[in-house]
Order: C-alpha cells, then structure tokens, then sequence
C-alpha cells in the first residue's frame, strides 16, 4: 500500500511519475490512497504506463456498481463472486493496464479486488502443459449469457511471454461454463474442453492459496498489468458502492 500527498499529486513530476512506474514494472501493480476527491487518477494512469484509454462498451470509463438485472450473476455489476480472469479475453487486444478508482467503498466491508501474478501459476505447469497452452488456438467469444455476442470474440493462445514475463488470456467462467458472467445457482448447460477445465480448477485452487486482498478506500486507485495479473472480486452486499474502470493500452 502507498500513500501520495496533495502537494506530489500537483506536480506529478517526472520523478513521481518514473518511481511509480518503476513500482508497476517491479509488483505488477499499483494500490494508492490518496484521500483526495479531486485527485486526477487518469492522467496519473496515462502518464505512468504511457498508454491511454481504450473504450469498453462503448465508453471510456466503466461504472462498476449493481445493477438489478445483474445482481444475481457472476458479474462486475453484480453482487455474486467473481472467478479469476484476465480483463476482456474476448477483444483482439485485451487492455494492457486496468485501473479502478474508488469513489465510494461498500459499507459491508466486502468487495475485496483480489489479485494474483500468473507466473507464480505457470510455474506450477509441467512443460507440456505450457506447450500445449502456448501452441493451441482458442476462441473466445460467449454465445451464451448476459454477455452474449457483446464481441464478434478473438482467436488466440493462452499463454504466451513478454520477454521472460508470462501473459495470460484466461477466464475461469468463461472456460468452465462457456458463459463470462454466469449465474452460479443457475448455470447453462455447457461442455467445456477438458484439459481447460482442469486447469481452470487448479488455476482457482492457486489464487485462492496465493491471492493479494485489497479492500480499496475511499478515493483509492487501483493499477494493475492486466496481462500478468488475475484478477477477482469478493462477494459484498452494499448497493451504494462504486468504482469507476478504465482500460488502458
Ligand atoms: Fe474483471
């Protein structure tokens, strides 16, 4: 956890800007609490992995907050758990850097982002496993649930390195139950492949044991790299939470 004082926050020099990039080069993410309303987290996102936004649904920022119809999925805007996942597995070119900015945490005290580096995972493969995720193309694209069609989807490997830095396209619902956001007590019939689905399971087993916990305060944000990080979230029960999302990369 790190803290930024007002007067850093004015000038993101260009110091502040290269220790927080070497910080997100080093951990692979970034949690910092600034107690400050007005702190500008885009630009403090842009400047520090040098990307800009790309648009999800459209939009340049994402409200993560309930939504009734979605309540009852495995959804950002819903209240049931997360699996973990790599951000937007179904684009051509998932984000490189997502980032969430807490504007009002959940009076339950749940709602934890949990995170886990893939590595750590991968080391647990054998190296036929690696090969076969590193050479075997698969679609991904839901053609059932709520996110139905909401990409025309994207062919790829699973695994593949940046350098010596594994990078993973992954999405434990999405293997298992072919859907990005089901609902767990009321799941769509779906066979999924089984070599995946069994790494799916010991890929969830993993980040339970291994993942970080970060219950995000009030005017927090939240950087992580996107393709070397899984991602999940807690259940919570608290509709006046809310966090805005952006993709970068
Ligand atoms: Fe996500």
């Amino acid at each position: 956890m790190f803290t930024i004082s007002k007067t850093d926050v004015a000038k993101f020099s260009t110091e502040l800007i290269s220790e927080y990039q070497q910080l997100l080069e080093e951990k692979h993410f970034i949690y910092l609490e600034t107690k400050d309303a007005n702190f500008d987290w885009q630009e403090f996102t842009k400047l520090v992995t040098g990307e800009d936004f790309m648009l999800q649904y459209g939009k340049p920022i994402f409200h993560v907050k309930y939504e009734p119809e979605l309540l009852n999925f495995s959804d950002a805007r819903g209240k049931k758990r997360l699996l973990p996942h790599t951000e937007a597995t179904d684009y051509p070119n998932p984000p490189k850097y997502l980032a969430l900015w807490c504007k009002k945490p959940a009076d339950c005290g749940g709602g934890l982002t949990t995170l886990a580096y893939v590595e750590g995972f991968v080391n647990t493969l054998t190296e036929a496993e690696k090969k076969k995720l590193m050479e075997t193309q698969h679609y991904f694209g839901a053609t059932i649930g709520v996110h139905a069609s909401r990409t025309q989807g994207a062919t790829h490997t699973i695994l593949s390195y940046d350098g010596n830095k594994p990078t993973l396209r992954f999405s434990c619902n999405y293997i298992t139950h072919g859907d990005y956001s089901p609902n767990p007590d009321n799941l769509i019939p779906f066979t999924p492949d089984p070599f995946l689905a069994e790494i799916s399971d010991r890929l969830l087993k993993y980040f339970e044991e291994n993942r970080l916990a970060i219950l995000m305060e009030q005017y927090s944000l939240l950087l992580w790299d996107n393709r070397s990080m899984l991602h999940s979230r807690t259940t919570y029960n608290d509709p006046t939470r809310l966090l805005e999302r952006i993709f970068l990369g």
